[in-house]
């Protein structure tokens, strides 16, 4: 017989602790988590995270799939995407750390990470707590074993193929698909575009309202991909409260604001040291330069279009030196 279950032992105990929750293991690096931390040890050191950061930005990671570069749990923990196999790493990017030799980094295949990830998540998060929800729609992370909440963990990040509404892609959200305008949003005109398309083409002219679709996301920070052409995405999402992971970019990306604010801290990649504060208001624009790492915070839920280049040779471009980490040299 073979089962997600037989397969447990190498990964982690079936036992649960005396909070109720199993402890896991991924190489030399231990996870447990007890009624408000997730710990974290490797063989030089170890480490603690309040578990619901953790637990929003463990679920990131793995509907991202690793996202482009790096993740940053923390200043200390986190994990470097290298498109079929991944980093787990502890202080690799953090100076002090490295300066003291207490940084530690492991590959794995992805497969194998992203399995323990996705065991982890899903005994860690309790039936009260959605890691995907901002933080006042959601309730509590904390406390012993209670539950699960499998529906909210395995929503996936939404990936159209040419256009969201296009003939067999992704569909526009409404209340019949179970999208409801969120409560920050009831000003959004929910009308949508009339097409008058020349006749033979009425399957290829295609058009939808962006922010009315915006309006119903259910989900904060996860962008959703909306449209395909060649390797440029467009991937709006919605933002509200912090976003949960320290991202390092391995490429430019562009940042349109569509609506409110968000502030950006935007440090260096490697070292953590501070570059810039950025605050973008309805309609300004922002290349992330390839060498930094930024976080987001949106004290009221806002729509971002996150518009990224998925060329599979731009990290090693950028790495390399062949172009510089900004598209308009000052
Ligand atoms: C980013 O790090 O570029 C990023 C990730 C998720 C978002 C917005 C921006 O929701
Ligand atoms: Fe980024």
């Amino acid at each position: 017989m073979s089962s997600a279950t037989d397969a447990l032992p190498e990964i982690g105990s079936i036992e649960p602790n005396r909070h109720g929750y199993r402890t896991f293991t991924l190489g030399s690096f231990g996870f447990s988590r007890d009624e408000y931390f997730a710990h974290v040890t490797w063989p030089k050191g170890h480490h603690l995270l309040p578990v619901d950061a953790f637990l929003r930005a463990l679920q990131r990671d793995i509907a991202w799939g690793f996202f482009y570069g790096i993740v940053n749990f923390d200043t200390v923990i986190g994990t470097v995407n290298h498109y079929g196999s991944v980093d787990l790493f502890a202080g690799r990017f953090n100076a002090h750390y490295k300066k003291a030799g207490l940084d530690h980094v492991e590959r794995f295949k992805t497969p194998l990470i992203q399995r323990v990830f996705e065991a982890m998540l899903e005994d860690w998060t309790n039936a009260t707590f959605d890691p995907f929800a901002s933080p006042q729609e959601t309730g509590s992370a904390f406390g012993p074993k209670n539950g699960s909440n499998k529906r909210a963990i395995t929503r996936h990040r939404v990936t159209a193929k040419r256009m969201v509404a296009a003939p067999g892609d992704e569909p526009v959200r409404t209340d019949e698909n179970g999208f409801p305008v969120n409560r920050a949003f009831r000003d959004v005109p929910q009308d949508q575009p009339h097409i008058t398309a020349e006749p033979g083409f009425e399957d290829e002219v295609v058009a939808f309202n962006l922010f009315a679709y915006l309006s119903r996301s259910d989900v904060t920070w996860n962008p959703s991909i909306v449209s395909v052409c060649k390797a440029s995405l467009y991937c709006p999402t919605t933002e509200e409260y912090v976003l949960p992971v320290i991202h390092g970019n391995d490429r430019v990306e562009w940042f349109v604001q569509l609506s409110d604010e968000i502030q950006w801290e935007v440090e260096d990649r490697e070292t953590g040291a501070v570059r810039a504060r950025v605050t973008m208001r309805a309609g300004d624009v922002a290349a992330m330069p390839a060498d930094i790492r930024h976080r987001g915070f949106s004290p009221k839920r806002s729509m971002l279009l996150v518009w990224e280049n998925a060329s599979p040779g731009l990290p090693q471009l950028y790495a390399s030196g062949t172009m510089p980490p900004t598209p308009v040299q000052f």
